[in-house]
């Protein structure tokens, strides 16, 4: 078989040419991760987005992949958030229908400000706490209703979103409370902490402060209790050992790094990661308005996800108004697919750890580095391959005329080497990179190289078919790696 007809032996294979990997491993991805009784940010956005176009790689690329949403459900806040619930008139008698928090961020805003105010409020709160962590039922119960309530708001984020993440997935900090004795024992016990002020810590080695200082990561505070990071060094213990993962990948912004490379050296002395084992923090930058700072909404106010992303497919909804041959259904459908890609592609296309701006008419453009690029150059070549009204073999010949067409097939063949970069370097920009180069390709091909003009001989028709067949596949499989949908017409 010649180099050129491996193109169209590409037409039976839904791998394009990408091997399975031969020694597959378990990864555990930490991704999405909002806070309970808070509004999802934009970092949450981030981290759903990029966590679940890392996953969806990597399965593709023949690993295991567990999700686990590190929900922040946990801590001294919850005695206020409690209390709060108490007073606003839920205990007991829920009514979903009169009390649904609409606002998060209103909700913990008023607790907050009553505990500041409140002394009698205050008390309550710290011993509602301490209930809390005695596994009191009534603290309990509450506390279950607000982690509900908060997953409805985080639901209809993911379900807009059309993201991976169900409630099974969620694996929040509470979820390792029963552990984290176990893990500072353990830590004790391999001589790996020191109390200091009263706090028992862990000092890896090479972190210290700008005056030299070693910097600690806090295991029991000096009060008995746990906090953030004591919780994620039980996370680390609890999907290595009990859940068998090899690879530990967590999707959260670059604030965090240095936390995570803390974790993962201290891990690795307390043997929770082996030599053979990997811990990867996926951190990103943030998403910044025109102006440079944190975007608003046109209020002025912070941005609530699932409004931002009902804004975005009722702009996609204008654009595809247009679009007069889809019948009413199908352009909701095709809205949804360009509003919801078009964030998501604007969001995957930069080098992750890059700040971008969030900027509509860009991410929305039909001409650039755009998803609804990709999407209508994609709905172009089906109706193409609908007029053609024969569908190629993969036995056809393929002939190369042209210099567009031969750098067509060239960049077509270059898919497996394409996906092992993005996979390695857990960089889905690169695969935007090469789905965008694919797609400027086929169009100067398809403007070089007539293929339904009747001027052009059945051959070379045939040949010209298996291009455009091996191109849908190709852009059609790159966005569903990436989570975004590709509507036959558009
Ligand atoms: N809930 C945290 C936040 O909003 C993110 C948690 C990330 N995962 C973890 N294992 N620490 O900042």
């Amino acid at each position: 078989m010649s180099g050129w007809q491996a193109a169209a032996a590409l037409l039976g294979d839904t791998r394009l040419g990408a091997p399975v990997a031969e020694r597959p491993r378990r990864f555990a991805l930490d991704y999405s991760s909002p806070n309970v009784a808070k509004e999802m940010h934009v970092g949450h956005l981030r981290s759903s987005i990029i966590g679940d176009a890392i996953g969806g790689l990597l399965r593709f690329a023949g690993h295991e992949v567990v999700p686990h949403n590190h929900l922040g459900d946990w801590g001294t806040p919850f005695g206020m958030l409690i209390e709060h619930l108490i007073d606003e008139g839920w205990a007991g008698a829920r009514d979903p229908a009169r009390h649904t928090i609409t606002d998060l961020n209103n909700f913990y805003q008023a607790a907050r400000q009553k505990f500041d105010a409140d002394e009698a409020f205050a008390g309550r709160a710290r011993r509602r706490v301490v209930l809390l962590q005695g596994a009191d039922e009534r603290a309990l119960g509450l506390w279950h209703e607000l982690v509900a309530e908060s997953t409805r708001h985080f639901e209809a984020v993911y379900d807009l979103l059309g993201i991976e993440l169900t409630g099974e997935d969620i694996y929040g900090e509470s979820f390792y409370n029963p552990f984290l004795g176990d893990a500072v024992d353990e830590l004790e016990a391999k001589g790996l902490t020191e109390v200091s002020d009263g706090a028992v810590c862990v000092f890896p080695p090479g972190f210290t402060n700008r005056e030299g200082d070693r910097l600690p990561l806090i295991v029991r505070k000096r009060d008995g209790g746990y906090g953030y990071a004591v919780t994620d060094l039980a996370t680390v213990r609890y999907w290595t050992r009990e859940r068998g993962c090899t690879d530990l990948l967590y999707a959260v912004g670059a604030p965090q790094a240095q936390h995570f490379a803390m974790i993962f050296e201290a891990s690795r002395h307390a043997g929770w990661l082996g030599e053979d084992d990997s811990a990867v923090h996926i951190g990103f930058g943030s998403i910044v308005g025109a102006d440079g700072k944190t975007i608003r909404t046109r209020a002025g106010g912070s941005v609530k996800l699932a409004e931002l992303l009902t804004e975005a497919i009722d702009r996609a909804a204008a654009i595809v108004a247009e679009r007069t041959e889809l019948d009413a259904a199908e352009r909701a459908e095709v809205a949804r697919a360009v509003g919801i890609g078009a964030v998501k592609y604007a969001d995957l296309r930069n080098d992750r750890e890059k700040d971008y701006v969030f900027d509509w008419d860009r991410m929305l453009a039909m001409d650039g580095n755009t998803a609804v690029y990709l999407q209508y150059a994609n709905a172009r070549i089906l109706s193409i391959l609908r007029k053609a009204g024969e569908v190629p073999g993969e036995g056809t010949h393929v002939v190369l005329r042209e210099p567009t067409e031969r750098a067509l097939v060239l960049q077509l063949l270059r898919w497996p080497a394409a996906v092992r970069a993005v996979i390695e370097g857990y960089a889905p920009h690169k695969l935007c990179t090469y789905l965008y180069d694919t797609a400027t390709a086929f169009s100067a091909f398809y403007e070089n190289c007539p293929i339904l003009a009747a001027s052009t001989p059945a051959e070379i028709r045939s040949s010209r078919l298996v291009l455009a067949q091996v191109t849908s596949n190709s852009l059609t499989l790159g966005m569903s790696l990436l989570g975004i949908r590709a509507p036959q017409r558009l």
